[in-house]
């Protein structure tokens, strides 16, 4: 297989989803889902279960790479992850997460975004900020970049805002919150981000607006929700995000398994030969 053919290439041929399915979506009143990935084992088996939007967060930072936070992830890092996410797909939109630093300004913002789309294949990008950063949208959806935009807690602002909590609560807050939904809206962004948003205001913003908002820890009023992959699937060693509803345990069998492979390395089984017929069975090679 070379590198630009596509791991997914064995499951049915379906069509790519595109931004208008999903605006159509949006209007039929149809939620909208969306995980994060960030491999394209992953990814193939987020794309056979009929998700909408695959994004490759800057999440990456905490969950795979072992950061603090997403501070240190890098356009390489994205680049990366993002190509091996896009080849596991064929259905889904994938977005690529615009890490700390790539969005100071219009021009360096298209620069990073350009890169994204040339060297993935993504089909979006998402960029983190309030009304600010609607130049820096304007900019890309001018030149045939589609941006999903980011507000509330934006974790790249970890050290601005001073921790993870929730936002919305105070009403000058409240209003800047709307005034970046709709300012964000304007240029042209095609989908909002609510992290984290009081569930009243979340509600509202999506009342307010056209295009879909994405809720992650701001109540069910939103028109689709995203989350972390691995706080779906108990893959973690940190506690899990209370909103994340947790619906296995794999970092558990993981670790059963790797218990059970451990215990049989050290102790092999008693019967002399069970290895050797257990490869047999598996190999058809038993009557
Ligand atoms: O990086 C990420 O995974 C995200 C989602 C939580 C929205 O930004």
């Amino acid at each position: 297989m070379s590198s630009r053919e596509n791991i997914a290439q064995n499951t049915p041929t379906l069509r790519r989803l595109t931004l208008r399915d999903l605006q159509r979506k949006r209007t039929a009143g149809e939620k909208i889902a969306m995980l994060t990935a960030y491999d394209a084992i992953t990814a193939a088996v987020l794309d056979r279960s009929g998700i909408d939007l695959i994004l490759v967060g800057d999440s990456l930072g905490n969950v795979v790479l072992g950061f603090e936070n997403t501070i240190p992830v890098t356009m390489d890092d994205m680049v990366r992850h993002t190509a091996a996410v896009v080849r596991g797909t064929r259905q889904a939109v994938v977005i690529l997460d615009l890490p700390f630093g790539t969005t100071t300004d219009p021009e360096t913002a298209l620069r990073h975004a350009v890169r994204a789309f040339q060297e993935t294949g993504c089909q979006a990008v998402k960029l983190e900020g309030d009304e600010r950063v609607a130049t820096i949208v304007r900019k890309l959806t001018d030149n045939g970049i589609p941006v999903m935009a980011h507000i509330g807690l934006t974790p790249q602002s970890v050290h601005q805002l001073g921790g993870y909590y929730r936002h919305g609560k105070t009403s000058p807050e409240i209003e800047r919150l709307k005034r970046s939904a709709l300012a964000l809206q304007d240029a042209g962004a095609f989908a909002l981000v609510l992290e984290c948003v009081v569930d009243q205001l979340a509600s509202e913003i999506t009342e307010l607006l056209s295009i879909p908002t994405i809720g992650i820890g701001s109540g069910s009023g939103c028109a689709g929700q995203v989350l972390v992959i691995n706080d779906l699937i108990g893959l973690s060693v940190q506690p899990q995000p209370s909103f994340a509803r947790r619906r296995a345990d794999v970092a558990g069998i993981i670790e059963n398994c790797a218990r059970e492979f451990i215990a049989d390395v050290k102790h092999p089984p008693a019967l002399a030969g069970t290895l050797q017929l257990d490869a047999e069975r598996t190999t058809g090679a038993m009557p």
